[in-house]
């Protein structure tokens, strides 16, 4: 026998030698809720680990990442108020803006990303404006825009809309450069499948639609090549960073994603996926950290640049990366 691949396999300093994949710690972003009130951390019943933090408690979270090499975070907000206009989306003193201003006031360094959407803010928890049971598109950029700009304004590093309206990036990139930030990036939710892996996430955002479901705005799981258009279209209207969403159920999208995308791509290892490692785990059934490394790890090799993860601050932590 000529080949014997097992010859590079025999001890971990050859292994680690022709290993063709790392993962950049610095490429970790961790989503994180924040809610109204003083002194709450309060746990995500499905997502043990992760918590609702108010302000104070989030800047005390915060304070440790600097440690970890912890660099960005994703921020999602929990308004106590929910309407049909989102109206705290946009207030200047709605929740992620204060959060925001704190953040950025205490860690300058810390690069803040913020979740535009408006089922949080939602009285009927979908993305936009309701009209004859659906949402209705181009009104609902308008709020979109006014949403991300105000979180430009309190001072976040980067936007993410994640509501899957046509137009939306467009949108978005016109009215930040209308208001002199045509410097701040947006990273597009640009495949991003109406999934059942986000179950968990709607429960801690509390943000579940009270009728009908996302099919109508989100991608169809069954649905490939439409996503490279979503890349596409994204790319086109101005996106810096092109997104991917959920993970592992979608290794496919992101590499043709990878291959075809002119900007980096992001994934997102989302909330379901989170709780099914956790509830394996905690039953004893998996091993925990071998499974957390070994995701991240297809994600990298899929083609992901940035990897958005509940397990960013415990992989530093354990150091699995
Ligand atoms: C808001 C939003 C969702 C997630 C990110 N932004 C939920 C949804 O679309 O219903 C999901 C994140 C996760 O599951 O971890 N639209």
């Amino acid at each position: 026998m000529i080949n014997r691949p097992r010859r590079l396999r025999k001890n971990e300093t050859i292994r680690n030698m022709v290993a063709e994949t790392a993962i950049n710690p610095d490429s970790l972003v961790y989503p994180m809720f924040v809610v109204e009130g003083e002194g709450v951390k309060e746990e995500i019943p499905s997502m043990p680990g992760q918590y609702r933090f108010s302000v104070d408690e989030l800047l005390k979270e915060v304070s440790t990442f600097g440690t970890l090499g912890l660099k960005s975070v994703l921020l999602f907000g929990i308004p106590h108020h929910k309407d049909e206009m989102a109206s705290e989306a946009y207030a200047e003193n709605g929740i992620v803006q204060r959060a925001v201003r704190a953040l950025k006031q205490k860690f300058p360094d810390l690069y803040v990303i913020t979740d535009v959407c408006l089922c949080e803010y939602m009285s009927h928890g979908h993305c936009g404006i309701v009209k004859d049971g659906d949402v209705d598109n181009d009104p609902t950029l308008e709020l979109l825009a006014k949403t991300a700009l105000s979180h430009a304004q309190a001072g976040a590093d980067m936007v993410a809309p994640s509501d899957m309206m046509d137009g939306r990036v467009a949108a978005i990139r016109e009215k930040l450069d209308e208001n002199g930030f045509c410097n701040t990036p947006i990273m597009a939710y640009s495949a991003k499948f109406a999934s059942a892996f986000y179950g968990p996430f709607r429960d801690a955002a509390d943000s579940a639609p009270h009728f009908g479901n996302r099919k109508t705005y989100q991608m169809d799981v069954r649905n490939a090549r439409e996503a490279l258009h979503e890349v596409a279209l994204d790319m086109e209207e101005g996106a810096d960073i092109v997104m991917v969403k959920p993970g592992l159920a979608f290794l496919d999208i992101l590499r043709a994603t990878a291959e075809m995308s002119d900007v980096p791509v992001a994934v997102y290892n989302v909330s379901g996926e989170y709780a099914m490692v956790k509830a394996a785990a905690q039953k004893g059934w998996i091993d925990e950290n071998a499974i957390i490394r070994e995701t991240l790890i297809a994600f990298r090799r899929a083609g992901a640049d940035i990897i958005i993860t509940y397990h960013a601050k415990e992989a530093l932590e354990k150091g699995l990366v």
